[in-house]
């Protein structure tokens, strides 16, 4: 399969897509989805992403046939995210896009609505970034690869967090497993992954902001614990393509930022040792947290270890949600 060999993508000179033809006239709407994503995959801080079938966001945008980008309703963020265009991630990465391809002159006007927790480790503000993306990319007709769209969804990514990195973007943009092999310049591979792997996910309901979550992380690192790390993040990479279960689970530890970032999760080695039991390949973080992951084998493995989780945090008074889902590797779709 295509999709299933290496490939690199440099990122281009600027974010150069062809001039759209058409596209400035009003009315023209569009629905979009982009998926959640697990950034990091433990031991790949920063480099490794992949994307889930649920939860996301979705994007209602119109071409308004007057310049300017309005922002007209947010729903489901309990009033937590900026209307104002300037300050939203949806309407500074469209901008981004717009000014790239010298379309300037578009006007359009964004619903979001929120369909997944904000603050959760899950990619939510990159959801709804890719998702407006894909949405204009969509409405003017612009047929280049998505992956040009990456230095824009970045933008969105550093207003939400103050840092522009890629691990969630990536996977939600071009869907399944993917390695941000460099930063500058921007180089995107896409992996593959054993087919029937799934990934139970939990969201205890805490707070984690990923600003936060990244101003706690060590800066400075020494040379044993680095070898550990990237010999593990080589173990998975390789595991991925060699359809090696075991390999994965034994590659998934990570030394640097999960000893830190365990702290702001509720019994974190607990819920580990419990899923661990119950089966998983694998456990930890999801992206800054608080939500954590497992890969499993099977469905049933997965439910298991989610409403185990579930039922724990409830002991501990912690509401939480939880999602079943296979890797998804189309990203962003258009639902009408
Ligand atoms: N790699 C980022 C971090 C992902 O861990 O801070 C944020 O979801």
């Amino acid at each position: 399969m295509e999709d299933k060999k290496i490939e690199e993508i440099h990122r281009p000179q600027t974010n150069q897509a062809p001039p759209p033809k058409g596209g400035g006239g009003g009315g023209k709407g569009i629905s979009v989805f982009a998926p959640a994503t697990v950034a990091n995959v433990v031991c790949g801080f920063d480099v490794l992403g992949f994307a889930v079938n649920e939860p996301g966001d979705e994007v209602i945008m119109r071409l308004t046939g007057k310049p300017g980008i309005s922002i007209s309703k947010i729903t489901g963020d309990n009033g937590r995210l900026p209307m104002d265009p300037a300050k939203n991630t949806v309407s500074v990465s469209v901008r981004h896009y717009l000014d790239g391809i010298g379309r300037s002159d578009i006007g359009l006007d964004i619903e979001l609505h929120k369909k997944m927790p904000i603050g959760s480790g899950l990619g939510s503000s990159s959801a709804s970034t890719v998702a407006g993306l894909f949405a204009i990319k969509t409405l003017l007709g612009d047929e280049s690869d998505p992956v040009k769209l990456l230095p824009s969804a970045m933008k969105g990514e550093e207003m939400a967090c103050g840092h522009g990195h890629a691990d969630n973007v990536a996977p939600a943009l071009l869907g399944g497993f993917v390695l941000i092999r460099s930063y500058e310049p921007l180089d995107i591979v896409r992996l593959p992954h054993p087919e029937g792997l799934f990934c139970a996910i939990v969201f205890p309901e805490v707070d984690v902001p990923t600003r936060e979550a990244r101003q706690i992380i060590r800066n400075k690192i020494n040379m044993k614990d680095a070898v550990t790390q990237w010999g593990n993040i080589a173990g998975l990479v390789s595991g991925l393509f060699m359809n090696d279960i075991d390999l994965i689970g034994r590659s998934m530890k990570d030394i640097l930022v999960e000893p830190v970032r365990s702290m702001l999760i509720p019994d974190f080695y607990k819920m580990r040792e419990m899923a661990m039991e119950l089966g998983a390949v694998s456990f930890g973080i999801s992206g800054s947290g608080p939500s954590v992951f497992s890969f499993t084998r099977d469905e049933e493995t997965a439910k298991k270890i989610t409403q185990k989780l579930q039922r724990h945090l409830a002991d501990l008074l912690i509401g939480s949600q939880a999602y079943v889902s296979t890797i998804n590797d189309k990203g962003p779709r258009v639902l009408g």
